[in-house]
């Protein structure tokens, strides 16, 4: 039986890639996709939500647009990563599929209603505004949620965004506050295992050797990508960070992680969005997720492969 899934997220290459994967894998049904502002404003993350739709071939696939700023700041977005459209690279040409009328965190809400107990998985790639936002709105959800598997933060990484913070989680560090807190099963996939997912040259290989569409563009979007980080770190490539998300739910065994306690920093301007994790157990403060330190990174990019190449 597919497990049902939303995808809330802010694309960006890597979010492009992730929905990628998880509309090419039978383990998965993605009941919809909602859009948040983060790496780009709100009308480009949804543009470009229907853009990966329709290079998919599934322009059925329900896209809403959901908070277009975090739910206390300012928005900050990460054009000097992604590029102004958010997915640049090769130039896409605009999406004909429509975006939904319903406000994303109205059809998160409706939808968790009308859902049977613990039967949706929450797969957050951005900011967490849309989903603390329907969380806030109608607790009630909760009964709904089976799990969040997220992609934010980071411990031993450190900050991407700031020396301390990972891009996501300092977006709307309010916002992952209440996510972190809302007493959810939660699997938090951060900077300390994607930076072990590197997009190295014979794996952006094995997506150009495809010869198709999708192939040709998750390598063009890499291979744009990579850049930022590379020049940052020195890398031979750039961490793979949302797809790692929908990877954990087909192959859980790839990763390996400690359930812990991690609380948010919502109050220091010094370290803002930080991800405090007890990775050592040293305080009593109770766990309340699943923090993932390793990945099997040949077995990740094995599965990501096998499964894009299914696009024909
Ligand atoms: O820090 C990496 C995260 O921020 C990824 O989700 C990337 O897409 C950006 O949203
Ligand atoms: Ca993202």
């Amino acid at each position: 039986m597919p497990r049902d899934i939303i995808i809330d997220t802010d694309p960006g290459q890597d979010d492009a890639i992730a929905i990628l994967l998880a509309l090419a894998s039978p383990e998965l049904n993605v009941l919809g996709i909602t859009a948040v502002a983060g790496n780009v404003p709100l009308p480009l993350t949804q543009k470009n939500a229907r853009i990966v739709c329709e290079l998919a071939g599934k322009p059925d696939t329900l896209v809403f647009a959901g908070c277009d700023a975090p739910m206390t700041r300012k928005l900050v977005t990460a054009e000097h990563v992604h590029g102004k459209s958010g997915l640049d690279g090769p130039q896409l040409a605009d999406p004909t599929m429509p975006l939904q009328d319903q406000h994303a965190v109205d059809w998160i809400i409706d939808t968790c209603r009308a859902a049977a107990p613990a039967s949706i998985t929450l797969c957050p790639l951005g900011p967490l505004t849309n989903i603390a936002t329907a969380l806030t709105r109608a607790p009630e959800i909760k009964h709904a949620i089976a799990e969040i598997v997220l992609m934010g933060g980071g411990y031993f990484e450190g900050g991407n965004i700031t020396p301390t913070a990972e891009f996501n989680i300092y977006v709307d560090p309010e916002a992952a506050h209440i996510v972190f807190s809302a007493g959810l099963p939660l699997t938090v996939m951060p900077l300390d295992m994607t930076h072990k997912a590197l997009t190295t040259k014979p794996r952006i290989d094995a997506f150009r050797a495809m010869g198709t569409k999708v192939g040709d563009m998750t390598a063009a979007w890499t291979d744009f990508f990579e850049r930022f980080d590379m020049e940052k770190y020195g890398s031979e490539g750039a961490p793979l960070h949302d797809p790692t998300v929908i990877a954990y739910l087909i192959q859980p065994e790839l990763f390996t992680g400690r359930h812990i306690n991690v609380e948010i920093e919502t109050q220091s301007d010094l370290t803002l969005g930080m991800t405090v994790a007890d990775w050592w157990r040293v305080t009593d403060r109770a766990p309340n997720c699943t923090f993932i330190g390793d990945l099997d990174a040949d077995g990740f990019y094995k599965l990501l492969a096998s499964r894009l190449a299914t696009y024909s």
